[in-house]
């Protein structure tokens, strides 16, 4: 362990902070720069608003984190979610993610918008992948995408339903032209993706109008169905995961159409402003559902007890976007794994010291309001 190796996840986003463009950091982390956006800030917050209430002399020893997801067994209860073009970060972007996943025992999702192919990603990776699809207008598309998928092995489609509109485009755009600009950005980083350059998963497909990064959103079905993304299954037999469910009503939905699971997302803060935290609305979600679906939650998540109240309130697991991306601009691969460690010792010391010896035997009552709050 270097001298200065960080050793919480606030550590590595402070150091992600000094070695990225400004510009870059505000525009992939941030809030695209906008003082009032709360979203994010608000999952952040949602779990300092929570406080552990621990037992104690319960004989634990070393808790067992292991877990599953969709049958696939976990190391610990922390997936990486899915971030497109983890480039803007390091060049080997989502190869030293998988790789990473794979050592720590855990799942990359791999987004649409990944800076490698899947193919590319699925060759790299070491351990299980779940493929996030963006859902296309075009439906040869959304066709070809979770077929191909499931031909390179990954083991479930994740649906990203929370951006049917895009928020603060214009700002968005202003900071991308900013960035493009900047001559500041870090030695051998491709500050952002090419103007007008194909995303990686298209660079092959014949057609017209494929999506640029660009064009991403005018490319995506701004009428998004229910039934839509049940026609999924008709080309692939892979289970499917909404990922973007904010409430127990349309929980109760993906419950009905037989999904396989959900995650409870605001999309890390960058959709919705001013929606209530992640943590907030997992336990009516959880408590409407139970065990008919797998529940997931993301946003905010930055250390293990974070993890361990997101699982006492009702998550199998969790995904960890921005740790992952911290990590990966600190040292790719290592720092990817490093992260992971980090949230895994974390949540296990968490664990011991609230005398709980597992996952699945959290008591009720582990996690309170704070007083203040
Ligand atoms: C830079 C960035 C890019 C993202 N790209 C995607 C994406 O391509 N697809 C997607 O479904 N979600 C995307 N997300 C949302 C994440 O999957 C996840 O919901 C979010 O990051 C969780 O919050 P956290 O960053 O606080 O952990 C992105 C988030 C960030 C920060």
């Amino acid at each position: 362990l270097s001298a200065n190796a960080p050793l919480s996840i606030a550590e590595y986003e402070r150091d992600a902070r000094e070695s990225l463009p400004s510009v870059l950091f505000d525009l992939i982390f941030g809030q695209y720069g906008a003082s009032g956006w709360e979203t994010n800030t608000n999952n952040v917050d949602g779990y300092r608003r929570l406080v552990l209430r621990p037992r104690v002399l319960a004989g634990i020893g070393e808790p067992r984190i292991e877990t599953n997801a969709l049958d696939e067994k976990l190391q610990l209860p922390v997936i990486l979610a899915p971030v497109g073009l983890q480039e803007r970060c390091h060049p080997e972007a989502e190869l030293a993610s998988a790789r990473a996943a794979g050592r720590a025992g855990t799942i990359l999702a791999v987004s649409t918008v990944a800076s490698y192919t899947l193919e590319q990603i699925a060759a790299a990776a070491t351990g299980a992948l779940w493929f996030q699809l963006y859902f296309f207008r075009d439906r040869a598309l959304n066709r070809l995408l979770v077929e191909r998928a499931e031909r390179a092995g990954y083991r479930a489609i994740i649906v990203t339903v929370d951006n049917v509109a895009v928020n603060s485009r214009e700002r968005y755009q202003l900071l991308n032209a900013k960035l493009r600009q900047s001559e500041t950005a870090a030695p051998g980083l491709p500050a952002s993706a090419p103007v007008g350059a194909v995303l990686a998963n298209f660079a092959d497909v014949d057609g017209p109008g494929l999506p640029t990064l660009e064009a991403l959103s005018e490319s995506l079905e701004p009428r998004l169905t229910w039934d839509d993304i049940d026609s999924l299954r008709k080309w692939t037999r892979l289970p499917i995961v909404v990922k973007g469910i904010q409430t127990a009503e349309d929980a109760l939905l993906c419950a009905e159409r037989g999904f396989a699971g959900l995650i409870v997302s605001n999309h890390g803060g960058h959709a919705l402003n001013g929606a209530r935290a992640t943590i907030e609305a997992l336990p009516e979600i959880a408590a409407a559902v139970g065990r008919r679906l797998e529940v997931y939650v993301d946003g905010g998540i930055r250390s293990g007890s974070d993890v361990l109240k997101a699982v006492a309130l009702g998550a199998r697991a969790v995904l960890v976007g921005r740790a992952m991306m911290w990590g990966l601009a600190a040292a790719g691969e290592e720092g990817v794994f490093a992260a992971l460690r980090v949230i895994q010792s974390e949540l296990a010391t968490a664990m011991a010291l609230c005398g709980t010896g597992d996952l699945t035997t959290i008591p009720a009552g582990l996690v309170v309001p704070r007083a203040s709050a």
